[in-house]
């Protein structure tokens, strides 16, 4: 299994660009299904996640080719609309096939995800909202299948899910009649799939608000379209964070700094100095980390998949700082990892509770989910000594060629397979 050895401390200065967005792709890319169609996908990120996708919309009967800068899907002849354990098990976003297969075939069959590292992701919310479109559901052997033709509702989430509104615009893609959700998720990896989907001919009112309202079309012929998925806003962010942790000067470029605001006030606010240019930020940090307190939240509020990157600057911050993540209450698995490295780092519930300590020490840690892992590169870098850090597999679901991107501007980062 591949390890990383991470050599610190080092600060980072030079330029990085920032990747098509994971989970902006990964709905994009079932999209594809929902129509007959050749679709020419552009700035799609190569990782294990956008793999395991491609290999499930094969087996669905897409064929998929690589071109230089572009992916093509063509769904034309999709006849399997079944998603099989043993890739949703592997990838819980494989769920998102559900709605765009069954705004096709009326029907289909996936495997219910598992378990997950952070604790129960039910999707009860995707089935309700399935059932009163019009869909029925049964669970037979493991599997979810829903079956029926849809029409027209008023949705309204308990709370906002990225995954269940990605999941419900994709079910409507075909559907002639008007379907309204309330409390839908805002997030811009949302708003790039009704940007997509508008190419396809689908009517959205409501993008990037709350109550989002979609029309879907139905085509007697395939359609033909391309499409360039955004920036990837998360790992921009683990690279700000990576900035103000590690000190120097960093030029992220390709990047939509619109979609990070929080991160960068709250960046500003531990001291680090940000300049935005057109498609491209720049991080100045001394290392000198003010501590701050902060809530993960829905968009536009802090992400949670950058909380664990948080806690990490936060464990050299000159003070106590207190995160709190609301979104997942039990996605805190990189703490006891931090805690090795010398971090300072009292739990309550799902409030984390640090007392920033001047350098943390290498150590042997391990991965335990993508964001986890980008916690642990970024305070290793930090860490005087030579940390390994294994099972770094999560680190590839979703962060593309990480350690080129680091070494490039100053990192010691090797990949060992031991
Ligand atoms: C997506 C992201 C993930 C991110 C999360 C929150 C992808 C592939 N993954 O995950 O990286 O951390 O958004 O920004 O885009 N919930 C329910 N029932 C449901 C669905 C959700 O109770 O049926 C709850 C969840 O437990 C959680 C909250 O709603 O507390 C938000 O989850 P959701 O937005 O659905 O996350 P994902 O789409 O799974």
């Amino acid at each position: 299994m591949d390890k990383f050895i991470i050599n610190g401390p080092t600060p980072l200065n030079g330029d990085i660009s920032i990747s098509g967005s994971k989970n902006a792709a990964l709905p994009i890319l079932t999209a594809c299904l929902a129509f007959p169609g050749i679709y020419t996908l552009k700035n799609v990120p190569d990782l294990r996640d956008t793999r395991t996708m491609l290999r499930l919309l094969e087996i669905i009967g897409c064929k998929i080719s690589k071109e230089t800068e572009s992916i093509v899907i063509d769904s034309i002849n999709c006849n399997n609309p079944e998603a099989p354990y043993e890739l949703v098990k592997t990838m819980r976003a494989s769920f998102y096939v559900l709605g765009p297969l069954l705004s096709r075939f009326n029907y289909a069959k996936v495997s219910l995800p598992g378990g997950c590292a952070w604790g129960p992701r039910p999707i009860d919310y995707h089935l309700t909202a399935f059932e009163e479109l019009g869909a029925n559901i049964d669970l037979d052997s493991g599997y979810i299948i829903t079956e029926g033709s849809l029409s027209s509702a008023k949705i309204r989430f308990p709370k906002p899910s990225v995954g269940a509104t990605g999941n419900v615009i994709m079910a409507c893609s075909s559907l002639e009649e008007e379907v309204t959700i309330e409390n839908a998720a805002m997030e811009p990896e949302i708003s790039d799939l009704c940007h997509f989907l508008s190419k396809a001919g689908v009517s959205f009112d409501g993008i990037d608000t709350s109550t989002l309202k979609i029309k879907g079309i139905k085509h007697k012929n395939p359609i033909n379209l391309s499409y360039t998925v955004i920036p990837d806003r998360i790992e921009a962010g683990t690279f700000l964070i990576a900035g103000a942790m590690n000190g120097g000067r960093l030029r992220l470029n390709n990047v939509n700094a619109n979609h990070l605001e929080n991160v960068i006030d709250n960046l500003i606010k531990s001291g680090s100095k940000i300049e935005l240019l057109e498609n491209s930020i720049i991080i100045d940090s001394d290392k000198n980390i003010t501590p701050v307190d902060l809530s993960t939240d829905v968009y536009p509020g802090y992400p949670t998949d950058l909380q664990a990157q948080w806690i990490a600057l936060m464990c050299i911050a000159n003070g106590k700082s207190v995160i709190k993540d609301t979104v997942y209450l039990d996605r805190f698995t990189h703490v006891p990892e931090l805690i090795r490295l010398g971090a300072k780092i009292r739990m309550d519930k799902n409030i984390a509770i640090i007392e920033g300590v001047k350098q943390l020490k290498s150590a042997k840690v391990m991965s335990t989910d993508i964001r986890a892992s980008a916690s642990l590169i970024i305070a290793a870098m930090n860490s005087e000594g030579q940390t390994y850090l294994s099972r770094i597999y999560h680190i590839d679901r979703g962060y593309e060629k990480i350690e080129e991107k680091l070494n490039n501007v100053g990192a010691s980062v090797k990949r060992i397979n031991e």
